[in-house]
């Protein structure tokens, strides 16, 4: 336990997993409260108990990040309990690989709708809480950080989708941020930008499938790490602690940044 984010509200998306769940632990570790939001509620409930049981405040919410009157809910629910919100990390998103030749429309907005639509609906309504237009009672702003993808910044064959979404999410945070800076009111966004992360998602991707059905789990995690430059994927904490840094008030000079962790895959 540490006191590094004592007191501040934190509201978290995609927390049932990987590095939404990696952030909620270590934030809720560092003294914050955390709410966390998924849109799969049992996890996100499992997870606030385990939270609450060792001390620490938790609030788990049901959050499909695509849908604007479950933000206001969430929201709004967050203020009931908390009374503000200092922090907000949009962690959710989901991967998707096909051609484009091939890929539906559907399939495309799809992506859009969860990794562009509800990075938009994070930091409309974050900033609107922040700014203590919903009844919040802080109004000396906070800080948003996005999680993005080196996808968003490298491109690869067969991720269009996920890699324009992204990429949209980057100059989506980069404008708010500068919206915030001109209008002075103290509210920071920054993106974190990883490479491989070793979490759930990877399995759901056709390629790794292939793999493990081909070497084993094991056998697929190793081949897919060894081709990265460190030889290796980051560890949904590793992600977590640069997201910790940039919340905290060490990062008070950081806006519109793209924190790149990514074991020297864009390098
Ligand atoms: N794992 C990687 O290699 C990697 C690399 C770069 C970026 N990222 C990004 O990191 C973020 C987290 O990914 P992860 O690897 O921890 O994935 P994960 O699959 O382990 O966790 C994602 C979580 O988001 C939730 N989620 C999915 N759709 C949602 C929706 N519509 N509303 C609310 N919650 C929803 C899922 O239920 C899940 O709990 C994603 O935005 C992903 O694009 C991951």
């Amino acid at each position: 336990m540490s006191s590094y984010l004592e007191g501040k509200i934190a509201f978290i998306t995609g927390a049932g997993s990987g590095i939404g769940q990696a952030t909620a632990l270590r934030f809720s570790s560092d003294g914050a409260v955390v709410v966390v939001a998924d849109v799969n509620f049992f996890v996100v409930a499992e997870l606030a108990d385990r939270i609450k049981n060792s001390g620490s405040q938790a609030l788990a919410l049901n959050l499909d990040v695509s849908n604007e009157s479950q933000w206001e809910a969430a929201l709004a629910e967050t203020l009931k309990a908390f009374g503000r919100l200092d922090i907000l990390v949009a962690c959710a998103g989901i991967s998707f690989a096909k051609p484009v030749a091939a890929m539906t429309l559907d399939e495309w907005r799809k992506v859009m709708a969860v990794n562009l639509d509800g990075a938009f609906l994070a930091v409309k309504h974050g900033i609107s809480v922040m700014r203590g237009r919903k009844g919040g009672t802080n109004g000396k702003g906070g800080s948003i950080v996005l999680v993005s993808s080196a996808s968003g910044i490298k491109a690869t064959p067969g991720a269009s989708a996920y890699a324009a979404s992204k990429a949209g999410l980057n100059m989506l945070a980069k404008s708010a941020a500068l919206e915030c800076a001109a209008a002075k009111d103290g509210i920071r966004i920054n993106v974190v930008v990883p490479a491989g992360v070793r979490t759930p998602m990877w399995t759901s991707i056709p390629f790794f499938q292939e793999l493990a059905v081909a070497q084993g789990e094991a056998a697929a995690w190793a081949s897919l790490e060894a081709s990265q430059p460190l030889g290796r994927f980051a560890r949904p904490q590793e992600i977590a602690a640069a997201i910790r840094f940039l919340v905290s008030d060490e990062a008070a000079t950081m806006t519109g940044s793209e924190l790149v962790i990514d074991g020297g895959y864009t390098a």
